[in-house]
């Protein structure tokens, strides 16, 4: 099995790794296929994810995912932070192995389950913002 250099980057030094106790939104996530677990911690300010951190209880790819998701919506408005699909990450790391894919899953659903966290601390049902989790 061959890891891009890029997974092997984000595999060894992971970006925004760690919890955020000042946190406003907070997604845990598991892998049916695996039973890995991931945490998802996001700031959100005027509707921007001013700050994101994560923890993941699992694989080297899944923390390669994770990081470079976490890389792709620091910054991001919530709405564009909800755009991002599990292949637009993989696609940033250059590539996972095919038997692989499914632990780039869990970045994106973390994410969609901060961000609706997020929206129900703000009193708003979050459903029809970011779907079924
Ligand atoms: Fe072994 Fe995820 S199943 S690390
Ligand atoms: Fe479980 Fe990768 S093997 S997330």
């Amino acid at each position: 099995m061959m890891y891009s250099a890029k997974v092997m980057e984000h595999f060894a030094s992971p970006h925004n790794v760690g919890e955020m106790p000042d946190a406003n939104g907070v997604g845990e996530v598991g892998n049916q296929k695996c039973g890995d677990i991931m945490k998802m911690y996001i700031k959100v300010e005027n509707n921007v994810i001013v700050d994101v951190k994560f923890l993941t209880f699992g694989c080297g790819a899944a923390i390669a995912t994770s990081s470079m998701a976490t890389d792709l919506i620091k910054g991001q408005p919530l709405s564009e932070a909800l755009k991002l699909t599990n292949k637009a990450v993989v696609e940033a790391l250059d590539g996972l192995p095919a038997v692989k894919l499914h632990c780039s899953v869990l970045a994106e659903q973390a994410i969609k389950a901060a961000i609706a966290d997020y929206y129900r601390r703000q009193g708003i049902d979050p459903t029809p913002i970011v779907g079924e989790i």
